[in-house]
């Protein structure tokens, strides 16, 4: 027997439950459908359970995308502030760690428990633990078949998110469902994720050491970016890391500034004044293990005025200007997101309806629009939820 209602949405993540309580508000029959038995686990492990919600820096500039402008109207449409009024009217408290970034004070839980309010006030249908088969359109509307019924719809919205964390749920589906209505695939990578070396590029065991660098690639295809770096028995981990890597393309080389803050020619020469050894210096300035494995790597430990001073200005360059090439990434398994996916030059970016298929609509990760670490993805989810709730 087919059921026939305006809206399906595949995917009961971030943007699927923004769309549906949208959409729903406004009155269309609306379900939630979704392969997982448990809501919106993305939403629970994020932000080491407190969940950044948004970024009060959120912004155009903040996204990745083969069509950078394509995220400015969904993010002008629906604003970090307008969600942050939705958390404000649910009593949620929240507070703002570093650089813009909002956390509950109490728990991810806060954020899916208001999404689902949201959706069940306005009459939002949910098949959780229900898996997609064939997908059509019949000219007027399109059908889905699911392990439970079958859907008719005048809508299809799919929501049904990236390659990250298979374990959790993540699948190619809406790709393939793009693919089915020949819409294009902007390549996908795991994104967001530690990168790795080979151990013959690691001059010592660091694991376990933490910088505060600034880092970009040296082919210069990137923003640098200033937090933390930890070192890992793999490769690299930590904030700034897991920024370049929705960057980094096999073959790019990673481009240290370890003394970001300073002058490291001056440091260097007022150092020289002194008997000390340049590990000795370097460990000043940079954790001791680290400082000593780069001395060993690079230069000869004695003290700094048996350099010349072309010898120390060399040093200084290497300090700011340490190069390291990674040799993959720890793959979609610890990926945070996954960049690339459903073309957005296909989707409208008022509605992100495709423009060649009137009524499929394609939100949040699975297109291609992928925001830095810090909110933005999830702002991402609720932006181009909310827009396509408001047209579907
Ligand atoms: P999302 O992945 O949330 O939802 C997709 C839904 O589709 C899932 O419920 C899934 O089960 C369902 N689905 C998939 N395939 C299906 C199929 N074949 N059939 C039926 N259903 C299917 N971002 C941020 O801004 N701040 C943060 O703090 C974090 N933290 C964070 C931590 C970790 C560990 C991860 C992995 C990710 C983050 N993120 C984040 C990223 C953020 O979680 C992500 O960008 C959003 O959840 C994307 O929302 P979507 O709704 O697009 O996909």
């Amino acid at each position: 027997m087919t059921t026939e209602i305006d809206v399906v949405i595949i995917g009961a993540g971030a943007a699927g439950m923004m769309c549906a309580a949208t959409a729903a508000q406004r009155g269309r029959g609306v379900v939630l459908i979704d392969h997982a038995t448990v809501l919106a686990e993305k939403i629970r492990i994020s932000g080491g359970g407190r969940c950044n919600f948004t970024n009060i820096n959120a912004r155009p500039e903040c996204y990745l995308s083969q069509n950078p402008h394509f995220s400015r109207s969904a993010l002008a449409q629906y604003s970090q502030r307008d969600f942050i009024g939705l958390v404000e009217r649910y009593g949620i408290g929240y507070h703002e760690k570093k650089l813009g970034q909002l956390f509950c004070d109490d728990s991810a839980q806060n954020i899916i428990d208001m999404l689902k309010t949201e959706c069940d006030q306005a009459g939002v249908q949910w098949r959780m633990g229900t898996s997609i088969g064939a997908i059509s359109h019949d000219g007027t509307a399109y059908q889905v078949r699911t392990s439970r019924e079958h859907w008719r719809c005048a809508s299809l919205v799919v929501a049904c998110g990236g390659l990250s964390i298979p374990p959790i749920g993540a699948t190619g589906l809406g790709y393939d469902i793009a693919r089915q209505f020949d819409l294009a695939i902007v390549p996908t990578a795991p994104a967001l994720v530690p990168l790795s070396f080979d151990p013959k590029d690691l001059f010592a065991d660091l694991s376990g050491i933490s910088l505060d660098v600034s880092v970009q690639l040296a082919e210069g295809k990137a923003p640098a970016f200033r937090e933390n770096v930890l070192l890992t028995h793999k490769g690299v981990s930590g904030p700034a890391i897991l920024q370049i890597s929705s960057y980094w393309n096999p073959g790019d080389t990673l481009q240290f500034d370890l003394l970001p803050d300073h002058d490291a020619g001056q440091l260097l020469e007022e150092a020289a004044r002194s008997e000390q050894l340049l590990g000795n210096v370097l460990s000043s300035w940079l954790p001791k293990r680290f400082a000593t494995a780069f001395c060993e790597a690079n230069f000869a430990n004695k003290p700094l005025k048996q350099y010349t001073p072309k010898e120390r200005a060399e040093i200084a360059a290497r300090l700011h200007d340490w190069r390291v090439k990674p040799n993959g990434s720890v793959g979609y398994k610890k990926a945070e997101v996954t960049r690339g996916g459903v073309d957005t030059r296909a989707l409208s970016s008022k509605t992100m309806m495709a423009n060649r298929q009137p009524g499929l609509y394609f939100i949040g990760e699975v297109t291609d629009v992928t925001g830095w670490l810090g909110g933005y993805n999830f702002q991402w989810a609720w932006s181009s939820g909310v827009v396509a709730g408001w047209n579907c």
